[in-house]
């Protein structure tokens, strides 16, 4: 597997542009199977999520092509059966199951595990299917779902921790082609569900409400096809921003929305870094001090908990006491005992850490655990003063399109270790 070798202390400086969102396209690539005609998605990301989605959809009989970030997909026959094992490593990939009951009233996918940030259920997304009349068979890992017919109706998604992304893309792509109306309540309002939405609408689907916490969909009788492009990725964005703020420098991220990332700009600006929009561009740098500050992780438009663990490499480094609260996955801090070799002072007490701000960070060998983290462990690297070696980068190569590239744009001294050719590496992502 590769590493990553970094030589920190250097402030990053310059331009970044920003790539389309992970997030968003992945549900938009499963949406492409509603309708038999093709797709054209543009703005890309070139990632090995995006590559591994595109082989599952390959293995339910679609075709997919990738050239210079743009996708076209054309389902024009496809089963309700794809690659198993594909579809089990990558737990994105649940969001097939929407698309499929809606255009073949038939999936079956395997049941998603547990992985590295928390259990992760799908009770939600299954509850929603039921309301909408499809009967659910799980044995041996797998649920296999059948219906008749989908019939519109009122579904409430919210959970534990409040809505759910996935859950709601997932209702909202089956209830395009079911019959009659359907409500979703308590339906996540990411940026990332809007854009679905916009796709699906550009589709010929008929859908109100998305970006709030009811999304009403009318059924339609079929789809056709689309043209559509991604929007920015907020979560690259804020790790850029992050980045620029924690090594002292200066980075313009061009192409960020700033409008979906208001919760991030608002603490960045609290704990003393200067934002500033500058027509379709936000640049990043740090104020005349850090400052620490209390984070709690929400659904959207809250703070992002995969932001989580980017602020907290910041607040290692603000003098002062801060408190940072992960309200939507149960265990998603197994980065602070990775940040610990560096010299951070993290204490974990229940779902909140205690980070304590030291003079500064010294780089050592650290281990990535998700990809979020990764990104979190990338920009302590930076910031630290000496070398830090990051292990297990595949992780961050499922949500950073060309990070390495992009960093060394900025002046970062940063490097690929690339690994034994033959030594097999993890695709599957969380
Ligand atoms: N939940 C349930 N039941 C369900 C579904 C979710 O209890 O049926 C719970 C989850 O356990 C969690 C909360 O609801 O506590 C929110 O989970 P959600 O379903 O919103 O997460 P997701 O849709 O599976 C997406 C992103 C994640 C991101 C979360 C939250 C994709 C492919 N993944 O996951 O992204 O953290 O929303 O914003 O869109 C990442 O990019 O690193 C990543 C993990």
């Amino acid at each position: 597997m590769d590493r990553f070798l970094i030589h920190g202390g250097v402030p990053l400086r310059g331009e970044v542009t920003i790539s389309g969102a992970k997030n968003a396209v992945l549900p938009i690539m499963a949406a492409a199977l509603l309708t038999e005609e093709p797709c054209v998605i543009r703005r890309v990301p070139d990632l090995s999520d995006v590559r591994f989605m595109g082989r599952i959809l390959e293995s339910l009989g679609a075709s997919v092509t990738f050239e210079a970030g743009t996708l076209t997909i054309q389902a024009r026959q496809i089963q309700g059966y794809g690659d198993y094992d594909l579809i089990r490593k990558m737990r994105g990939s649940i969001c097939i199951m929407g698309p499929l009951l809606g255009r073949l009233h038939e999936a079956k996918v395997a049941l998603p595990g547990g992985c590295a940030i928390g259990v992760r259920p799908i009770d939600l997304h299954l509850k929603g299917f039921r309301a909408l009349g499809v009967n659910l068979d799980i044995a041996g890992g797998y649920v296999h779902a059948t219906a008749a017919r989908l019939a519109g109706t009122e579904l409430f998604l919210g959970g534990r921790a409040g809505p759910t992304v996935l859950g709601t893309a997932n209702l909202m792509m089956a209830a395009t082609l079911a019959d009659g109306i359907t409500v979703i309540d308590s339906a996540a309002c990411e940026p990332e569900v809007v854009d679905l939405a916009d796709f699906l609408i550009s589709m010929g689907a008929k859908i109100s409400g998305a970006g709030s916490p009811r999304i009403t969909v009318t059924g339609v009788k079929t789809l056709h096809g689309a043209d559509h492009e991604v929007i920015p990725d907020r979560i690259e964005a804020a790790t850029f921003a992050i980045a620029a703020v924690a090594t002292n420098g200066e980075v313009t991220l061009q192409g960020a929305r700033a409008d979906h990332m208001q919760a991030v700009i608002d603490k960045l600006r609290e704990a003393g870094a200067l934002l500033e929009r500058k027509g379709p561009a936000l640049i990043a740098r740090r104020g005349p001090s850090l400052r620490p500050v209390d984070v709690t992780t929400q659904p959207y438009a809250g703070f992002p908990t995969d932001v989580q663990a980017q602020i907290m490499v910041l607040m290692t480094i603000a003098p002062g006491t801060s408190i940072i609260t992960e309200r939507i996955f149960e265990s998603r801090f197994m980065h602070a005992a990775e940040l610990a070799r560096l010299g951070a002072d993290i204490a974990i007490e229940g779902p909140s850490a205690i980070v304590k701000g030291v003079p500064s960070l010294s780089g050592a060998e650290m281990m990535a655990g998700d990809l979020r983290a990764s990104a979190a462990l990338v920009i302590a690297g930076l910031a630290a003063s000496g070398s830090t070696e990051i292990l297990r980068v595949y992780h961050i190569d499922r949500g950073y399109e060309n990070i390495d590239l992009k960093l060394r744009q900025l002046g970062a001294r940063f490097e690929r270790l690339k690994a034994n050719p033959n030594a097999p590496e993890n695709t599957g992502g969380e």
